[in-house]
């Protein structure tokens, strides 16, 4: 298992002891979480995916010239990789130009690791493929013993939404002590747009997003001993376009105990919430006062066609230019 089964367990009982309770998305992504998620990615409703592809389709090439500015050559890091279909283009560019020949995906699924190990090889001969299956920072400083020199840190798909802007601004600053100055950063944000496109991509009409949330009270009941009765418990998201916070809860849909490691247990309030995730969306001023805030500098914006969804590179200025700023 990828997370230490007392991780998931501690985590897991915090968070339904808490007053709100929740549980990390984190957590969504066993075996079954991944095969859900790739169906979500291609249900008609979630944009998300479609929009990025097109990004890096069309402008792999345009992202890499940008780079080239900064360094020259440079290995290419992954965080949250899922099965790099996005990532492949830019890669494959980068191969051919001459600019990197080292990949290395982080992920929490171990699955998703070792199937980008044995997939990539075969399409992108000559990319050095090393994986990281674990927690991003813990694997950064594993990597730092096999790659030393300038880097293109890759954060795609909007897996940042994950957290709350606060949260993601505090990541940003941590990955930050991670780089030297010249590297650089794509980093994935889903953009704010008509609240019912975002509202729907949560709450697709097959129910793929229902399923994915209810999964992780599946894994639960199998990895914890839990006996959550899904049939009891119901999918609800919402979209606060003040805050641009979309958020997924499961409700339960009456007065209910549950038991979790023989031990522990659990009670629900009829229509009591839990708090699944955030899906975080922005406006370009927020993620461009992010990018100074955690102490890069906005290098260029890549958005799909129809701006849903932008990649924007960062780079980690030199002290000169950041004091320069102020
Ligand atoms: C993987 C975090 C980007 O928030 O859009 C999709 C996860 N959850 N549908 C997102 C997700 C429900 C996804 N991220």
């Amino acid at each position: 298992m990828s997370v230490p089964d007392n991780h998931f367990r501690r985590d897991v009982i915090r968070g339904l002891s808490a007053r709100q309770k929740y549980l990390e998305p984190k957590y969504f992504y066993d075996a079954t979480g991944d095969r859900l998620f790739q169906q979500i990615m291609e249900s008609p409703e979630y944009y998300l995916t479609n929009a990025e592809l097109e990004i890096l389709q069309r402008q792999s090439n345009a992202i890499l010239g940008s780079c080239l500015q900064y360094q020259r050559r440079f290995d290419i890091v992954e965080l949250g990789a899922g099965d790099a279909s996005k990532s492949l283009f830019l890669l494959e560019q980068a191969l051919q130009r001459g600019i990197s020949n080292h990949y290395y995906p982080i992920d929490i699924s171990g699955n998703v690791i070792g199937q980008l190990e044995q997939n990539i090889p075969g399409k992108l001969p000559g990319l050095a493929v090393k994986g990281f299956t674990g927690e991003y920072f813990h694997m950064l400083d594993e990597l730092a013993r096999y790659s030393q020199g300038p880097k293109l840190v890759l954060f795609l798909g909007a897996t940042i939404g994950n957290m709350q802007p606060e949260e993601a601004l505090h990541f940003c600053r941590e990955l930050h002590t991670y780089l030297n100055e010249g590297d650089l950063l794509l980093i994935g944000f889903d953009l704010k747009k008509d609240p019912s496109v975002i509202l729907d991509a949560y709450n697709d009409a097959a129910g793929i997003t229902r399923e994915f949330n209810l999964n992780l009270l599946r894994r639960i009941n199998r990895e914890l001993e839990g006996n959550f009765d899904l049939e009891k418990f119901r999918h609800y998201p919402v979209y606060d376009p003040g805050t641009g916070a979309c958020k997924s809860y499961l409700i339960s849909t009456e007065a209910q105990k549950v038991t979790l490691c023989g031990d522990t247990e659990i009670s629900f309030d009829k229509d009591e919430a839990i708090y699944m995730e955030v899906s975080q969306k922005y406006d370009m001023r927020q993620i461009e006062q992010m990018a100074r805030k955690s102490g890069f500098a906005p290098v260029q914006h890549f958005y799909d066609r129809e701006k849903r969804f932008v990649d924007t590179l960062w780079t980690v200025p030199s002290l000169k230019t950041v004091l320069g700023n102020h």
